[in-house]
């Protein structure tokens, strides 16, 4: 059997090396036996290799390969059972330009060389592993360096400006999901003008991300995405004054407080979606933008009447999540005008009266209405319901009566 596969190996090996030429292979989703690999050594063109997402090329990724791949430039080992580290003989891939190796089952720490020789590097990935240590120091050699993703793992230590100061080709780092601690500071960032996305979701409370930066410090670059999560946060980041082109904003499960900074939607006409789960906010965001689609707002301290003018505000509203604060008073039949919502969600409230009718009627694409937990009366379901597009609704612990379906006058 062995003699059988190792023969059929050594003939389809031969048939690769007739392949002078090529420089491409994209071998994903397979189940290719491990030692494909030391046969794709020999082809001396290969420039991209894809070997994501193969069940078979078990745990290690053999050491000597590295030293054969030179011309390497893309390797795409994501989605694989690799364990261990990737090992210093790595640097031998040194016209590596993009390196994954996310979704696998790293359980070592980096070691101090190896990874930080691969100085053309633009792209590097090693998000969802289980790596640990701290992050080495010479990470700050990979200048070329756009994305750096290295989120959920278990790498630890503090973030200390030395590792990413150097990185000025930066567009998108992702530190998320790790036990990292102390405190981080944006200024850190101080030569980096290309920086679109940051991502900081901590799950744990010894990390902090710093909201005063250095007095006249002012960042170079314009971010899309910002995400600080559970990062320690009493009010917003003073960097957040100078951005303009956001998107997307997850401040959630921090300490923010107070009325809702209604500047921050007047400076980015572009953003979408804002984040601001768990924190003590008093009020919700007011300010007209017609780009505003997601709204998280539950679990915050937002007391009397929901405000009248949301779809004055934000016509486009598609997600509006104002679960668990204080709200009372009637819901204002205005809410009936958000006419593109998907998901309503207003339970956990003190909102009292009747529901009104428009929220049955005038939202074609309603999927989700959640009311349950507050002090609303009336006979909900016995109108005209036009919900073509129900999936849940929830109207528990109400005071609700009446039957379903249209009430005969
Ligand atoms: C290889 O193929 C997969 C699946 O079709 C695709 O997602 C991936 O982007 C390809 N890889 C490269 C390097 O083009
Ligand atoms: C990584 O996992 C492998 C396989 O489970 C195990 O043999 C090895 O000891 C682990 N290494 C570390 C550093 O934990
Ligand atoms: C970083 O790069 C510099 C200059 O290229 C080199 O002297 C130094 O040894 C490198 N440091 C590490 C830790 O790789
Ligand atoms: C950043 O790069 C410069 C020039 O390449 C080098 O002199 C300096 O030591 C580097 N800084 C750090 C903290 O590595
Ligand atoms: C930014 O670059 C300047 C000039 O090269 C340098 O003096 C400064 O230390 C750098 N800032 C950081 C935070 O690395
Ligand atoms: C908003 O934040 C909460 C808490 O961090 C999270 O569970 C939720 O998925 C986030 N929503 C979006 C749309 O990112």
């Amino acid at each position: 059997m062995l003699s059988l596969r190792v023969t059929f190996l050594f003939v389809a090996c031969n048939i690769l090396l007739r392949l002078k030429r090529l420089e491409s292979i994209n071998l994903s989703g397979n189940n290719f036996h491990k030692s494909i690999i030391s046969c794709l050594t020999a082809l001396p063109s290969l420039k991209i290799l894809d070997l994501s997402l193969s069940s078979s090329l078990g745990s290690y990724f053999p050491v000597q390969a590295y030293a054969s791949f030179r011309y390497l430039e893309v390797l795409d080992l994501s989605y694989n059972s690799f364990v261990g580290s990737a090992p210093s003989p790595i640097q031998a891939l040194s016209s590596l330009r993009a390196l994954s190796f996310t979704y696998n089952k790293l359980n070592a720490s980096l070691p101090d060389h190896g990874l930080c020789e691969l100085k053309n590097l633009i792209e590097l990935d090693l998000s969802y592993n289980m790596m640990h240590g701290s992050l080495p120091q010479c990470f700050n050699n990979l200048s070329s360096l756009k994305l750096l993703g290295v989120s959920s793992n278990q790498f630890s230590g503090i973030l200390v400006p030395s590792l990413i100061a150097n990185l000025t080709s930066l567009e998108y780092i992702d530190f998320s999901h790790n036990t990292f601690k102390g405190s981080f500071s944006f200024s850190s960032f101080s030569n980096h003008s290309k920086l679109e996305v940051i991502r900081f979701l901590s799950n744990n409370e010894n990390f902090e991300v710093e909201t005063k930066e250095p007095i006249g410090w002012i960042p170079m670059f314009q971010l899309q995405i910002l995400k600080l999560s559970n990062c320690n946060m009493k009010m917003p980041p003073g960097l957040l004054l100078h951005q303009h082109k956001l998107r997307r904003i997850d401040m959630s499960q921090n300490s923010l407080e107070g009325q809702f900074p209604n500047w921050l939607i007047k400076n980015n006409i572009n953003l979408e979606l804002l984040n601001l789960t768990h924190n003590f906010f008093g009020s919700m965001p007011l300010y007209r933008n017609a780009n505003m689609r997601w709204l998280d707002m539950p679990g915050n301290h937002m007391i009397g009447i929901i405000p009248d003018s949301i779809p004055r505000f934000f016509p486009n509203m598609l997600h509006l999540n104002l679960y668990m604060n204080a709200l009372s008073g009637v819901i204002s039949s205005s809410i009936g005008e958000l006419s593109k919502l998907w998901i309503l969600d207003l339970s956990g409230n003190e909102l009292s009266g009747e529901v009104p009718k428009g929220l049955f009627t005038n939202i074609p694409r309603l999927g989700f209405l959640k009311l349950s937990r507050n002090k609303l009366h009336g006979e909900v379901l016995s109108g005209n319901l036009r919900w073509g597009n129900i999936q849940g609704v929830y109207l528990d612990s109400n005071h609700f009566t009446g039957e379903i379906g249209i009430k005969s006058k």
